[in-house]
């Protein structure tokens, strides 16, 4: 079965073949290297020379460490500020609700990126020592621009504002400059496209973040920010990882080091380029303006009302495994009248070649 979903995505054979490996000892010399060489891999993926950490869990792990780490709980006067543009910023939100926090919300429409100028009014008005928000909203195909809300938001973050960035559904598919944009926390999953099974995630983490981190108490056990550091120092993590996914990380890290993250992103735009094209010479619209449309993912509006679970078996008998959109969106969408969507990914390791092959035959059938 070829998985065309916004992950899990594809993994190749031979990283699959990584994970047959027998388990080694996580304190061996043995370990130690294979640790300290996925550490540089990160780093440069990253584009930082923060430490980034990894958790044998997925991805929303990182969502509760971020606000558990850097922000007191709801005694404090202080308070997180989430921006909300689909269904992943709404749930990180939730986390940050159910770990006791204060949260205000800054909503922007689904189909809308994140608007700087918003956000840093709207910081400018209450005590926050905290700003969340979803790089690449994967349920609705929207990008937002980091440069841009960097410069905006700059001022409060050299006051002590932690600014922590969900890249789940980005890193490795798009570029991001973690260094160069000064982000304290910026988090990702294995399984979308760096192209890894899923299981295993990410984060950079700054010094101004573990400084917070020192701060707080009660920031619990596994997802202890300065105790998973204290191991990844010494080129460990602070309990049994998962062995198996770090030796399919390792040889992914290199495969995307031999590729070049450069030549990674430009692969990916040419994917999206090519999806974009397809949505509309197929008299479909894209769900958003064509300027914040993601390079990982197409976001589709269903305007020629296609039934599309029907589409889904038809692909399924083909052996591919498609999306008819998130469905939690999908459901505002018709109670407000509006067209439902489905989503196209383009991401991990295809190649536009693969998006050739997988539209033709979808054309087969949505048609
Ligand atoms: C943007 C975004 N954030 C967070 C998540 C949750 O990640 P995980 O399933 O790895 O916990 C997802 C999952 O699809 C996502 O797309």
């Amino acid at each position: 079965m070829k998985l065309f979903i916004p992950g899990p995505v594809q993994v190749r054979e031979d990283i699959l073949r990584e994970m047959a490996r027998p388990p080694i000892g996580h304190r061996t010399p043995e370990f130690r290297k294979l640790f300290a060489e996925i550490k540089e891999g990160l780093k440069y993926l990253f584009q930082t020379q923060n430490d980034v950490l990894v958790s044998t869990s997925s991805g929303s792990g990182f969502w509760e460490a971020a606000i558990r780490n850097c922000t007191h709980n709801q005694k404090s006067s202080e308070k997180i500020l989430h921006a909300v543009n689909g269904a992943f910023s709404r749930k990180w939100a939730d986390v940050s609700r159910r770990c006791g926090r204060q949260v205000d919300i800054i909503e922007f429409g689904f189909g809308q990126p994140v608007d700087p100028s918003i956000v840093a009014k709207k910081l400018g008005e209450g005590n926050y020592s905290m700003f969340c928000m979803v790089h690449n909203e994967t349920s609705t195909g929207v990008v937002s621009n980091l440069k841009v809300i960097s410069e905006a938001i700059e001022q409060f973050k050299e006051a002590g504002l932690i600014w922590a960035v969900d890249a789940v559904s980005s890193i490795g598919g798009i570029d991001i400059k973690v260094d160069d944009l000064g982000i304290d926390i910026c988090l990702a999953s294995s399984q979308k496209a760096m192209a890894l099974p899923p299981g295993i995630s990410f984060a950079s983490v700054s010094r101004k973040a573990y400084e917070r981190a020192k701060t707080i108490d009660c920031r619990g056990y596994y997802f202890d920010l300065l105790e998973l550091k204290k191991m990844y120092d010494k080129d460990m993590t602070p309990y049994t990882p998962s062995i198996p996914h770090l030796y399919a990380l390792r040889r992914q890290l290199q495969c995307i080091s031999a590729e070049g993250i450069e030549n990674r992103f430009v692969r990916h735009s040419e994917m999206a380029t090519y999806t974009r094209a397809w949505v509309i010479e197929n008299g479909f619209s894209l769900f958003s303006q064509e300027e914040f449309c993601s390079d990982t993912i197409t976001c589709v509006e269903n305007s020629k009302g296609t039934d599309l679970t029907e589409v889904k078996n038809r692909m399924l008998e083909k052996e591919y495994l498609i999306d008819i959109g998130y469905r939690a969106m999908n459901k505002i969408l018709s109670d407000e009248g509006k067209n439902q969507t489905f989503r196209l990914p383009h991401m991990g390791d295809l190649e536009t070649q693969d998006m050739e092959t997988f539209l033709l035959t979808l054309k087969k059938e949505i048609t």
